[in-house]
């Protein structure tokens, strides 16, 4: 047969010495309520594929039992056909056949996995967008509480792994089954009782393999620790606070025998490892030698036993040909299915990862007779906070609220600033207003409704916000700028480019508004980032602005620059800016100094110069 040992191919993904590893990670696995049912429903529209993926294997794996039987006469029939003399026409009619099978179960293989490929990935596909448009309906609080690695592992491991599941995992239980019954069926047309001898001798092989597997498991486990011990020290030592550590406390040498142990235990560790896989294969290699030499010797004993009974044990030369063959290919699909509960396991935990995280209720949802955001222009763009108190996700309830007690009211077009020392909640109340966090206690209205009884999206239509820190897409600007309004016109671009003071430098450029920026692109300086972050939010049109230190990068030419783009930014709408540069600020109608979430003085700028307190020091700390 021409498969070779491997049968099918249908080995299992996770190898010997992966084995306890897996293991520890589908413990760690979340418990997921109805998974099986929950996995079936993301089958259910291609349950015709997977009817046919089946067949086919099933088919294809049936067809198997043939072949053997096959052999047994071409060598008896064909080759050494009792009279002694080749018998061709025979011959021709058994190799054709071969042949034709061979080329049938080849081709039948190429149909399945053309379709086991395509359901996987299309499952995966549909879970995948799934995940992601739940991750993007998450609130904000979310992302900050959870490593980013973690989200992305999600999304490219975890649902990557899905579809490995069932191009494998499925089609290999399936698959090794319907070979391993194949192979049994025929080894027991060609002879009963080698097929007995067989049976014995196989589980001594799997066991034996799944010994030395279990050895190499720990031996890797050991590598892998002692690898992360040698990167901790080296992190430690070789970086720049660890080598100044060693240096003013004179413990390089120390430093350098931790290392070197470590050292020596990883040398042990490797040379380990590479006998235990030497051992491996040496198991499997003596076991795939000795079952057919051991058969040969029983053949022998029974046929001559036989003779001496005078009567025939139906073993002919064929029989044991075809038989070593046989039984060599049912090796690999045992193995594979003694590893089908760890390739279950390793499924369920991929789809309990993806269930969690698909279960996961965003906090912020609209409610169900939330309403559009008031277009009175008497109120709209109004903003109120009424005794707002805010603590952070995660922050223990004893400490003390983020936002503590804050109230104020904006009208339609007011210029307000919040200032106070860093830390003191700025960006928080910032983030409070178009609800990206929700608050504790109290009311943050819009236009006189409370911005839980309005309409998420339609509210954040109405706030533009220029966060602290811009954030530019890699992306040609002009992308980057349509981001606010998909469908503006060149024009338009320009218009916004302008009023934020940054056309003529995009001007400047060589490829100008195609100019692609961000991680990998043409570096922007902060002041040229937070321009095109204003012309973004100009383009949007919002009714209220949010300003968040938009000035904090700047130089005071720069500062100015960018001073007159927020002045044009600002009219017509409420502004509410956040300042650590005073001048900045002095127009605005209020001024509120923040100091530890709480509001502890508000006016102009002259009255809080004249106040003498928080305000006024501040101030000419920044003029002296
Ligand atoms: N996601 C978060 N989770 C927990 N605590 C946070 C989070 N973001 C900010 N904080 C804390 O809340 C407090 C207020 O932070 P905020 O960012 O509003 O300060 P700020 O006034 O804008 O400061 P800066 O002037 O430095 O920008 C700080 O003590 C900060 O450590
Ligand atoms: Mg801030």
């Amino acid at each position: 047969m021409s498969m070779g040992p491997g049968g099918r191919g249908h080995g299992s993904r996770v190898s010997g010495a992966d084995f306890e590893a897996q293991r520890e990670l589908n413990r760690q696995a979340p418990r997921v309520a109805g998974l099986g049912a929950r996995i079936a429903q993301l089958f259910h529209p291609y349950r015709s594929q997977l009817v046919l993926i089946v067949s086919l294997v099933m088919v294809s794996a049936a067809l198997g039992i043939v072949p053997p039987l096959l052999t047994q006469r071409v060598f008896d029939d064909g080759l050494f056909p009792p009279d002694g003399v080749p018998n061709m026409p025979v011959l021709l009619v058994l190799v054709a056949a071969m042949l034709v099978i061979f080329v049938v179960s080849q081709a039948l293989a190429i149909v399945q996995t053309r379709f086991t490929a395509r359901v996987g990935n299309q499952v995966m596909g549909d879970l995948r967008v799934k995940l992601f448009s739940h991750l993007q309906a998450m609130e904000l609080g979310f992302f900050t509480r959870t490593k980013t690695g973690v989200i992305q592992s999600r999304l490219q491991n975890d649902v990557g792994g899905v579809a490995n599941v069932l191009s494998n995992t499925v089609s290999s239980v399936i698959g090794n089954t319907v070979t391993v019954i194949a192979a049994f069926v025929a080894m027991l047309l060609l002879s009963w009782q080698l097929t007995l001898i067989a049976l014995v001798l196989l589980p001594v092989l799997v066991a034996g393999q799944r010994k030395v597997g279990q050895i190499r498991a720990r031996i890797a486990g050991e590598t892998q620790e002692s690898l992360s011990e040698m990167s901790a020290i080296t992190q430690e030592a070789l970086s720049v606070s660890g080598v100044l550590l060693a240096k003013t406390y004179s413990r390089q040498r120390a430093e350098t025998e931790r290392y070197a142990d470590e050292n020596r235990n990883q040398i042990e560790l490797q040379v380990r490892q590479a006998m235990s896989g030497q051992l491996f294969f040496g198991v499997v290699q003596v076991f795939m030698s000795a079952v057919p030499a051991i058969i040969y010797l029983v053949s022998g004993w029974l046929i001559a036993s036989a003779q001496g009974q005078g009567f025939d044990p139906g073993i002919t030369a064929g029989t044991i040909v075809a038989f070593t063959t046989v039984q060599a290919r049912l090796l690999f699909p045992m193995m594979a299915l003694m590893r089908v509960t760890l390739d279950l396991q390793t499924s369920r935990a991929l789809f309990s990862r993806i269930f969690e995280y698909i279960d996961l209720e965003p906090e912020i949802v609209d409610a169900p007779d939330a309403k559009e955001p008031s277009s009175d222009p008497a109120v709209a763009g109004r903003i109120e906070f009424d005794r707002v108190r805010f603590r952070y996700p995660d922050v223990p309830d004893d400490t003390r609220p983020t936002i503590d007690d804050v109230s104020f009211t904006v009208e339609p077009g007011e210029f307000i600033a919040f200032v106070g020392a860093s830390g003191s909640g700025k960006t928080t109340i910032g983030m409070l207003l178009p609800r990206l966090y929700e608050v504790s206690s109290g009311a943050v209205r819009y236009g006189g409704d409370d911005v839980r009884d309005l309409k998420h999206e339609s509210l954040m239509e109405r706030i533009g916000v220029v966060t602290q820190e811009p954030y530019l897409f890699h992306a040609t600007i002009a992308e980057n700028l349509r981001y606010a309004k998909p469908d503006a016109s060149d024009e338009e671009l320009e218009q916004a480019a302008r009023l934020a003071n940054i056309h003529d430098t995009i001007a400047t450029f060589e490829h100008g508004y195609d100019t692609v920026v961000g991680e990998r692109g043409y570096r922007l300086s902060g002041g040229e980032k937070q321009r095109i972050a204003i012309a973004r939010v100009l383009l949007k049109n919002p009714r209220v602005l949010v300003l968040d230190e938009a000035t904090s990068a700047l130089d005071t030419l720069n500062e100015r620059v960018v001073q007159r783009a927020l002045d044009d930014a600002r009219s017509g709408r409420t502004t509410v800016a956040i300042a650590h540069r005073l001048s900045t600020i002095v127009d605005a109608d209020r001024i509120y100094v923040l100091d530890a979430g709480r509001i502890i003085e508000q006016g102009t700028h002259d009255a809080l110069l004249e106040l003498e307190g928080a305000y006024a020091a501040l101030y000419s700390q920044q003029h002296s």
